[in-house]
């Protein structure tokens, strides 16, 4: 298996090497205080051993549920926000086409999503797309109360037992969620559903490899031993690789804090494969979540190029100098596409023929990059092999342990969000929740 690294070559004239090396005893103090739990929110700690602890009992029950649900549905309902929601959706997003939704010829079924959102408009669709379809649910909140998700519960819930009479509307919905309490499980326990537990150590935006994540991908036909291979392999690196040239987790949260110490406030993940989009969905949430907090944290942002180029491509180049970029820089195509020949080439391209789709989006690719760099946009590549389960498993694990890392160098509790209440307190007062008024 290839694993993931990390090139720097265009942060040097940024950030010497010597000033990395400087860094390292940093960044792996922060990693004894991670692996050994000795930091602020060391009781969120079990996403660090669950590639290689994760009990095979569970992945077998996953794959016995898409047994049981896939050939009788169309659609994979799967209902839930945040941490319950952007890792599934970036994995199945990674893996399959962006166009492969509106093909017919698939053998699994499509997931779609709810619970993300509060739009009438968005469920008044949804509602119509199920109407004439088989679907099922998989309902997802740890807290098992937000109020996103029990909202779009309520609907579809009401919409099953409608549309299949209430015993098979119950063999059509999966709870994931806590193992002793909150809304949710005391639904699931008196309805009987078939249920998944969320591991109480493990906070939302590290449980991608929970069933969390796994049995909506598993839904979707991917192969989760593959994607937990992927995140293994990743993990003893993490572990136990002490270099920053052996160690990309070591290498990332050392160099995104050396930028942002000289200044730099936002790191833009940066595509330049569309299935990638959702990647940096969950990337968002993992970093911001993480280390926005006490008044401090890197600001992360994402732009797709080559499309982004021709809107956001003006102010990385020649905006503000607040930014550096982190590039998903993919070696391998899995298809290949030519690109015909033509006699009179009235468009001009004919010299692009010779060269595969991909040799000229890794033109585009380097291109930008030293634009960029030229432009004072200090620029991190990331290289991965092709885009597959096993090397999307390596990339959750990198991200997930060098947020991990990269926190505690910044002096935060990663593991918290007590940022994300407010808004809550004001929308449960403005809709008459008891208990709750609007601070002034
Ligand atoms: O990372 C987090 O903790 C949040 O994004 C939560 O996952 C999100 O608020 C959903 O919470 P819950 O799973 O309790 O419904």
């Amino acid at each position: 298996m290839e694993t993931i690294s990390i090139q720097t070559k265009h942060t040097q004239q940024f950030i010497p090497n010597s000033t990395l090396q400087k860094l390292l005893p940093e960044a792996l103090t922060a990693r004894e205080t991670l692996v050994k739990g000795t930091g602020e929110g060391n009781d969120f700690l079990g996403w660090i051993d669950l590639p290689a602890t994760l009990d095979p009992q569970i992945v077998s029950d996953i794959k016995v549920q898409v047994k049981r649900l896939a050939p009788k549905s169309k659609y994979i309902v799967v209902i839930g926000i945040g941490g319950s929601y952007l890792g599934a959706r970036a994995v199945i997003e990674a893996l399959q086409s962006e166009l492969q939704p509106l093909m017919n010829c698939n053998e699994n079924p499509t997931i779609i999503y709810a619970g993300h959102t509060l739009s009438e408009d968005y469920y008044h669709q949804l509602l119509h797309l199920i109407e004439s379809a088989d679907y099922s649910v998989v309902v997802i909140s740890k807290s098992g109360t937000t109020t996103e998700p029990a909202v779009a519960f309520r609907i579809l819930k009401k919409h099953l037992e409608q549309k299949y009479g209430t015993t098979e509307a119950r063999e059509r919905i999966i709870a994931i969620t806590d193992a002793k309490k909150g809304a949710l499980h005391d639904i699931a326990q008196q309805e009987q559903y078939p249920s998944f537990v969320i591991p109480d150590n493990v906070g939302g935006r590290f449980s991608v490899l929970t069933p969390v994540g796994l049995l909506p991908i598993a839904m979707a036909g991917y192969n989760i031993d593959a994607l937990l291979d992927g995140a293994r392999k990743m993990r003893d690196i993490c572990l136990g690789n002490n270099t920053l040239e052996d160690n990309p987790a070591l290498l990332y949260a050392v160099l995104r804090n050396a930028l942002y110490r000289q200044g730099k406030k936002v790191e833009i993940l940066v595509n330049f494969e569309p299935n990638l989009k959702y990647i940096s969905e969950w990337w968002k949430q993992l970093y911001g979540e993480s280390e926005g907090k006490d008044g401090k944290g890197l600001l992360p942002h994402s732009l797709s190029f080559t499309t982004d180029l021709h809107s956001m491509g003006q102010y990385v180049q020649e905006g503000e100098r607040l930014m550096f970029e982190t590039v998903l820089s993919v070696a391998h195509p899995l298809n290949s596409v030519e690109l015909p020949f033509d006699e009179k080439n009235l468009d001009g391209i004919n010299y692009l023929i010779n060269k595969s789709l991909n040799d000229i989006n890794h033109s585009a690719e380097l291109g930008t990059i030293l634009a960029h760099e030229e432009g004072g946009v200090p620029v991190i590549q990331i290289q991965l092999n092709k885009i597959d389960e096993e090397t999307i498993g390596q990339l959750i694990y990198l991200f997930e342990f060098a947020c991990g890392l990269s926190g505690y160098m910044l002096k935060v509790n990663p593991f918290n969000q007590p940022g994300v209440e407010a808004y809550k307190k004001n929308m449960f007062a403005l809709l008459g929740k008891p208990g709750y008024s609007l601070e002034k």
